[in-house]
């Protein structure tokens, strides 16, 4: 039998596809022997694009030449650097550019935004959640519902899916129809981290409305990865962090979105902060006792942000704008159907993630006979990165910045040598 994948057919692909180049523009880590790894865990750390070192110089210079005017001194100032950045990320989420903004890191937006969005009553007080949810996302509901005085055992439910690698709107309705009017907050992955799937949110969107039951989104996987309408689907909050497929570097800042009906609504309590009051008196000190807040999504902002932390964001997300989500999305689906057909020729293992393109995003979750754990070292040994979650999963995300056919080729073919032997 010929391996699973032609390597010259790859090299052909990827000589044809004219996004290949956008490789060129990230330092790609590499493997003991010299050459480049096939890198495929972008869906846990996104690579380093080679601008940003050049831009972290640039906010250093600034830094280090100005002082404090560096706030709002030349072109480099920064003191409203976090809102032109959010005006980046609004065609990569589909909102307006009032709706979103950056501040913290995923888990703590999350509770940031749950303080407004989680309003529990005696009789209406459940979150609803997936069956496979991110444990960060497990404990935040959990301490939520404590923190009001409930019983996580009780107060937090999970989608009671007929297959839990898959869910469907059905799954809901049931799971909502069983708890009569008990929901009042439902917070999903709009791509799931350990399935890979993409919810239909539209639909669960509608379903949630018609039961008038609030719906954040944790986007951690889905944000750059596949095409968000936020704003069309009537999603009220959301976070995603940016050191994924937005590549802005470990634990970097993190993105967020809250639907325009809120903004001006002064009965969502916010944890307050400075940067989230009017810039008019935010410097008032010794004035006014009540915050106002901005009308915006800024308006759920507290500290002033990290200079460090943006600019790599902002480097990254200036890639994106210049190839843009449409044809971005149309790469990653190129590559990961060519992902998806080399593991079909590999007996033994299966995908636990959705075949059709419209239910995923690019990553593949693949479930191995035996350890995950050891077959992810051994793939690494040998210069393939993907990264594994126990028992037996694996996931590999060919994404499309960076990664290559020739990449899945050679990801392809020693998996299957490693699972022959
Ligand atoms: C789906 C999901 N939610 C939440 C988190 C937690 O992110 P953070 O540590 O930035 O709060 C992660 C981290 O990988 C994640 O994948």
């Amino acid at each position: 039998m010929p391996p699973a994948l032609d390597l010259d057919e790859a090299s052909e692909l990827d000589t044809q596809d004219t996004l290949t180049k956008i490789r060129k523009e990230f330092e790609i880590p590499k493997h003991s022997d010299g050459s480049e790894q096939a890198y495929f865990a972008g869906n846990s750390l996104g690579l380093l694009p080679k601008r940003t070192r050049i831009a972290i110089t640039r906010a250093l210079d600034q830094w280090g030449e100005k002082g404090v005017a560096g706030h709002f001194d030349g072109k480099e100032a920064w003191y409203q650097l976090d809102e032109e950045i959010a005006t980046l990320q609004t065609d990569i989420v589909g909102c307006l550019p009032s709706e979103t903004g950056i501040m913290g890191s995923l888990t703590t937006n999350l509770h940031m935004l749950m303080a407004s969005f989680y309003r529990p009553t005696a009789a209406k007080k459940k979150i609803i959640i997936e069956p496979h949810a991110f444990p960060s996302d497990r404990y935040a509901v959990a301490a939520q519902v404590e923190w009001h005085g409930g019983e996580p055992n009780n107060d937090v439910i999970k989608i009671e899916a007929e297959n839990p690698d898959l869910i469907t709107p059905d799954d809901l309705e049931r799971t909502l129809h069983n708890h009569k009017n008990e929901v009042c907050l439902a917070l999903l992955g709009g791509v799931n981290y350990y399935t890979g799937q993409f919810l239909d949110i539209p639909a669960f969107a509608s379903i949630l409305k018609s039961k008038e039951i609030t719906f954040g989104l944790d986007l951690a996987h889905a944000v750059g990865n596949v095409p968000l309408k936020l704003h069309d689907w009537g999603i009220d909050f959301a976070s995603w962090c940016t050191y994924k497929y937005l590549n802005a570097g470990p634990g970097s800042i993190a993105g967020y979105f809250v639907n325009q009906e809120h903004h001006d609504n002064k009965d969502l309590i916010r944890l307050a902060g400075w940067w989230g009051n009017d810039p008019d008196t935010r410097f008032d000190m010794h004035g006014q006792m009540n915050f106002i807040p901005r009308p915006s999504a800024d308006g759920w902002k507290t500290s002033n942000p990290s200079l460090m932390a943006m600019v790599p964001l902002k480097e990254s997300l200036e890639i994106f704008a210049f190839y843009g989500m449409t044809a971005l999305r149309e790469r990653s689906i190129r590559l990961t159907n060519y992902f998806e057909k080399g593991i079909k020729l590999i007996e033994s293992i299966s995908s636990i993630t959705p075949e059709n393109p419209e239910m995923r995003g690019c990553q593949v979750s693949i479930r191995v006979s035996g350890n995950a754990s050891k077959l992810e070292k051994e793939l690494i040994n040998l210069g393939i990165v993907p990264d594994a979650r126990d028992p037996d999963i694996l996931r590999f995300a060919p994404v499309p910045m960076y990664s290559t056919f020739v990449d899945i080729a050679r990801g392809i073919r020693t998996l299957e040598q490693l699972v022959a032997n």
